[in-house]
């Protein structure tokens, strides 16, 4: 994912000779160099006070020490990050409040953080994801409204900046009340080994910080707080010294190499690519693209490798799933865009050593494993003649995109192609013919192939037997609908096994008690969905749009991918 030793090599003397100097020195921790990088930062970052420490966890950490903040005090902040952010919330004794982010920046969605605010609350934690800012203008103006301190975290944005509506322009972590930020090794501006810094515009603020960080100590050896041991140590000051005179190019090496890859996937099926909010420059520590959710993305990632390409999916859980954070009261389907971009996110290699052909080589791998890797739906439409059938597959077709397998037009193909004439009769015996020559399913599994091999989510139409039905609920990625004009679904009685555990309602289907379709018991998964609310078209007279609500609901029910 990154290349640190081709980043190495480039600055190498430089590096080499400012370790030998603090090795000389033996000034190994404080040493003068530290103070020197403070100075240097804060300068770049155009903030007053810059106080370096072990990690950014610590500055995480350490911020919240140094605002006072008590057991039980609010924070909001987004679940999708880093495990850090929310980690030092909880050891604290602090309540994380989430808040869900925007589905293309991956940022927190400043539209839902007044509708988190209690009076508990006493701090906004909003995070500068995979390297392009929060909309922080915005954020700074609820904070002071509702009079609440802002910790930024920087960790992946260092050198970001965001601009504001009157023109001017700030860097990541100096805009917050407090600003934190991480020079793990990977990182845009990183070490080599731990380290992070403060940040922040506020003196008796910086105080605290620095106290904090030093035992909780502001004259050697009285301790008026208590505190951490969180420094960064003079080698990797030195190291850092040397890489900030870097830092402008290492981002723009990054941004050009995310160009590259944007107009090398532009247009990519099944790839959303990732977009920079027009208030923030964007410094790439992640390229983060989204697969689409009928895409294998652990296939993708598979065939990437085969490929010699590494990929990572930052983050697969969201916080508010993480097991450690249960004891918080969220749950699955609480944050829904945090929830989709965990299963749908895939960051590609970036560093600042990319070249033309890397990028080349790698997005027309991840082309070919994009397209290799789509999973489609399939449904097979099971119910009682006239029971609305047709006018669901015709929804489907039309808003969903599915492609239509009808056991009609198969049958009059093999009519035809036997020179019969096409009527019922003659279906009727080209089926029998076909079915006592091959099995029972031979028609509907026929259909399956077919529906299988090309890229589309597929109806087949309709689904008549037991055995029809056993064989192609078998399969992967099939789900039969009953779509049935009486809502005590008699037909099922009539046509399905073991009915009377397999029955799924319509609305106990909603309340998530539908069939798993990995069931290993073909006895228990006859049916999966039933569209029950079908009879209402019938008993009012046409009323399509109660039959369309309840496809619709299903839609966004069903997962994607099965
Ligand atoms: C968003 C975010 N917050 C906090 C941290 C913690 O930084 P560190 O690893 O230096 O403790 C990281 C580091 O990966 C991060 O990405």
């Amino acid at each position: 994912m990154v290349d640190l030793k081709g980043q190495y090599q480039k600055i190498k003397e430089e590096i080499d000779s400012e370790i030998s100097k603090v090795i000389d020195s033996t000034a190994f921790i404080n040493g003068p160099i530290v103070k020197e990088f403070q100075q240097n930062l804060a300068e770049y970052m155009g903030c007053r006070h810059v106080i370096t420490c072990g990690n950014g966890t610590d500055a995480l950490q350490i911020s919240m020490m140094a605002l006072g903040l008590q057991p039980g005090d609010e924070v909001i902040t987004t679940p999708f990050t880093f495990i850090a952010t929310v980690e030092v919330v909880a050891l604290l004794g602090l309540t994380p409040v989430f808040v869900d982010v925007c589905p293309d920046t991956y940022n927190i969605d400043v539209t839902k953080i007044e509708a988190a605010i209690t009076p508990r609350t006493k701090a906004i934690v909003p995070v500068h994801l995979f390297g392009q800012c929060a909309d922080m203008e915005r954020i700074m103006e609820i904070a002071d409204k509702h009079g609440l301190y802002v910790i930024e975290d920087a960790c992946q944005a260092i050198g970001a900046e965001v601009t504001f509506r009157d023109g001017s322009r700030r860097k990541a972590g100096t805009i917050g009340t407090i600003g934190c930020t991480s020079f793990f090794p990977s990182k845009n501006l990183g070490c080599y080994g731990d380290g992070g810094a403060i940040f922040t515009n506020d003196d008796d603020i910086a105080t605290r910080l620095r106290g904090i960080a030093n035992h909780g100590s502001f004259v050697k050896y009285h301790h008026d707080l208590v505190g951490v041991n969180s420094r960064l140590d003079s080698i990797q000051a030195a190291i850092l010294n040397v890489k900030l005179r870097y830092l402008d190019s290492y981002n723009t090496a990054r941004q050009k190499a995310a160009d590259r890859y944007c107009q090398l996937l532009s247009g990519c099926a099944g790839i959303t690519l990732p977009s920079v909010a027009p208030f923030t420059t964007h410094v790439f520590h992640q390229f983060t693209l989204c697969v689409d959710e009928n895409i294998d993305r652990n296939q993708v990632q598979e065939k990437l490798k085969a490929a010699g390409i590494p990929s990572m999916v930052y983050y697969p859980v969201p916080i508010h799933e993480q097991k450690a954070f249960a004891k918080f009261g969220c749950k699955a389907g609480d944050f829904p865009v945090a929830e989709k971009l965990c299963r749908t996110v895939l960051s590609l290699p970036m560093h600042t050593e990319m070249t033309d052909e890397m990028q080349k080589y790698i997005t027309d791998n991840l082309k070919d494993a994009v397209s290799s890797s789509r999973t489609i739906r399939i449904i097979g439409i099971t119910g009682t003649l006239g029971a609305g059938k047709g006018t669901v597959v015709e929804y489907l077709k039309e808003k969903y995109g599915f492609v239509h397998f009808s056991v009609r037009d198969f049958l009059k193909e093999e009519v035809l192609r036997r020179g019969m004439e096409p009527n019922r009769d003659s279906f009727t015996q080209v089926a029998n013919e076909l079915r006592a020559a091959h099995t029972p399913s031979y028609v509907t599994d026929c259909l399956y192939e077919r529906a299988a091999q090309q890229p589309h989510d597929a109806v087949i139409e309709s689904i008549r037997t037991p055995g029809e039905i056993d064989s192609l609920q078998a399969r992967g990625n099939f789900q039969l609908w009953a779509v049935d004009a009486d809502p005590e679904i008699r037909y099922r009685r009539a046509v399905l096994r073991n009915s009377e555990t397999d029955h799924v309602t319509y609305e106990t289907f909603l309340a998530n008690e539908r069939r798993e379709m990995t069931s290993t018991d073909p006895n228990k998964q006859n049916l999966s969905v039933c569209i029950a609310r079908a009879d209402t078209v019938f008993q009012n007279n046409g009323d399509l749009a109660a039959l369309y609500q309840a496809v619709d609901e299903v839609m966004q029910a069903i997962p994607k991918k099965y």
